[in-house]
């Protein structure tokens, strides 16, 4: 009697202890997620100088000393005040060195500094200025307008950052990133000012309340973890791991089942 009890409890033990050591190593990859990033200040006039100043010490090697552009970058003249708030906070600029693409990297400037190059790049000529957080706010959206946010991201976005938004490879070694944990801020700026070989959304095409429910949506994908744990930041890696975990895992279960079927039947 004891032993057969104790055996029972053996065979239990087994997949249950196989399940949480493959759940805690899920855990900890999901532990490793990127943080999210301090937004900047929206830029007023006054910033225009102390902006022109800072330019001139950083920017100006590639971008020219009055930002007309040079061979080693664009012009910023009309860019707008949000290029230069998604492309410094999201640490693209200043570029590194010249390459396929701007990485994004940790920003070490301060939101100060920032709003006064926005301020003064926005000076040069008119574009996208720093939104105000109601024009993407997307706290009070209900399940209906977030699917629609849904649908419109796999019509006009998912072509490179895939339905899920893990991003994907584009031709010339550039790629469209994973857009989990991006600041609302930084994905509506995306979207108004076309970093790169993105192109950009503007208010006629996706006005602001679609802008929100776009971000409602890619929000919402963080907040209901698939399968138990974030799939978030670093997309077919952790993807993998999940194939991984699912399928290597279900496959043990399995094999320990018929194992102890067959222990039974002798
Ligand atoms: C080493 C050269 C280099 C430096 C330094 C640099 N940039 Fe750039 N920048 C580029 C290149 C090249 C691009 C265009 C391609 C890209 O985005 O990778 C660019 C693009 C940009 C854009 C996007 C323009 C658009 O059309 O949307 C902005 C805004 C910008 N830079 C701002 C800045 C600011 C502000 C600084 C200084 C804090 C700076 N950059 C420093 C090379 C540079
Ligand atoms: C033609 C391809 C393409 C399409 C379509 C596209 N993007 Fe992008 N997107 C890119 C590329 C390339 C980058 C990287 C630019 C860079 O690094 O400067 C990017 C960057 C971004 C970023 C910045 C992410 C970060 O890590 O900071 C966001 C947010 C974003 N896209 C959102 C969107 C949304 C929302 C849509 C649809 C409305 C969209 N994109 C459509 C190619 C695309």
């Amino acid at each position: 009697m004891r032993t057969q009890r104790t055996r029972r409890r053996n065979r239990a033990a087994r997949p249950v202890a196989l399940a949480l050591a493959l759940f805690l190593l899920g855990t900890l990859y999901a532990a490793i997620a990127p943080g999210s990033q301090v937004a900047a200040d929206t830029g007023t006039s006054t910033q225009v100088a102390a902006g022109k100043a800072l330019f001139q010490t950083t920017c100006s090697s590639c971008h020219g000393l009055n930002g007309e552009g040079t061979s080693q970058g664009p012009t910023l003249v009309g860019v707008g005040a949000a290029a230069v708030d998604f492309q410094m906070s999201t640490g693209r600029m200043p570029m590194a060195r010249p390459g396929a693409q701007a990485p994004r990297k940790v920003n070490t400037y301060s939101a100060e500094e920032i709003a006064d190059i926005a301020a003064y790049v926005a000076s040069l000529g008119p574009g996208p200025a720093i939104p105000n957080s109601s024009a993407y706010d997307y706290s009070n959206l209900t399940a209906d307008e977030i699917a629609r946010g849904g649908e419109m991201f796999r019509t006009n976005c998912s072509a490179c950052h895939q339905a899920s938004g893990v991003g994907g490879a584009l031709p010339g070694g550039k790629y469209a990133p994973p857009l989990t944990g991006v600041e609302p801020l930084h994905i509506y700026e995306a979207m108004r000012t076309g970093p790169q070989q993105m192109p950009v959304f503007s208010e006629g095409a996706i006005p602001d309340e679609d802008a929100a429910e776009i971000i409602g949506y890619l929000k919402s994908l963080e907040e209901q973890p698939t399968l138990g744990f974030t799939l978030g930041g670093f997309g077919p890696v952790t993807e993998g791991l999940a194939a991984w975990v699912i399928g290597i895992g279900g496959l043990c279960l399995v094999a320990v089942w018929i194992a102890s079927r067959g222990a039974l039947k002798r």
